[in-house]
């Protein structure tokens, strides 16, 4: 089945990503306010060519992907952050990065040349969302404490109640589409690249910890720590 087959196959890249020094030291809860809204302008570039060609798209493979559209567009929650984080003049504020650049890039000459590869693309992004994006949620909101309603629009989608149970309707559509050996096989493969575009946006990010040893151990006890409690 091919959404088991594009699982197995960017594992070691979803392993790699979550070891980057930023991703790491995220979950540690580091995390830089003027760096994450950075990160959050270069994804809102990212979803908006993306969200753009697959509206766009006539090919018949990629078009499977309009129908999810209007549920997860991260366009406008995006925007909504960007607001928060850099105020009403938010939108001459916004700068792509060269990584951000390379994977817009990307995108657009995928949907210009091969456009059933986004298929790839809107997986590694939209299945990631609904799966870490919680517990990434949780860390911003803990790190940065914006207001209610502020500030974390980026991980809600409002009208999906259950991400398991959308998910895995997503994988059965997946498995329904008509792909050749060669098709399941270049789509691993671009979705394995759309990892490591999105290793090149972390890979950017300035790191702020200046004691990455101490945050770790801080973390470490944190961990031991709420076990203990949690067996008491
Ligand atoms: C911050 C660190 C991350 C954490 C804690 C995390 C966590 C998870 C978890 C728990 C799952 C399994 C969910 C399930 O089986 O239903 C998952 C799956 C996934 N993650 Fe991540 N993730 C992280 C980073 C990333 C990144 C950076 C990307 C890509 C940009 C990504 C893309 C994916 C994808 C595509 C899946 C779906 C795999 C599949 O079932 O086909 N993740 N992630």
């Amino acid at each position: 089945m091919f959404s088991k087959e594009i699982k197995e196959g960017t594992k070691k890249s979803h392993s790699a990503a979550e070891n980057t020094k930023f991703v790491a030291g995220f979950l540690r809860g580091v995390v830089d306010p003027e760096e994450y809204r950075k990160l959050l302008t270069n994804f809102w570039f990212v979803y908006d060519t993306m969200e753009k060609r697959i509206q766009k798209t006539r090919d018949p493979l990629a078009k499977t992907l309009q129908q999810w559209q209007a549920v997860l567009n991260r366009t406008s929650f995006l925007e909504r952050d960007l607001v928060y984080y850099y105020g009403p003049y938010w939108r001459e504020k916004q700068v792509q990065s060269d990584a951000c650049k390379t994977y817009c890039y990307r995108i657009n000459e995928v949907a210009d040349k091969d456009p059933y590869l986004l298929i790839a693309h809107h997986y590694t992004r939209y299945i990631g969302d609904l799966s870490g994006g919680q517990i990434l949620r949780g860390i911003a909101k803990s790190a940065l404490q914006p207001p209610t309603g502020e500030g974390l629009n980026f991980y809600d989608f409002p009208r999906i109640d259950d991400a398991k149970e959308w998910k895995t309707n997503y994988r059965s559509v997946l498995d329904t589409l008509s792909l050749d050996e060669h098709q399941r096989n270049t789509l691993i493969t671009e979705a394995n690249y759309a990892f490591r575009l999105n290793m090149y946006l972390f890979d950017e990010v300035k790191s702020t910890d200046a004691y990455p040893a101490l945050t770790a151990l801080k973390g470490f006890w944190k961990v031991i720590t709420g076990s203990i409690i949690k067996n008491k």
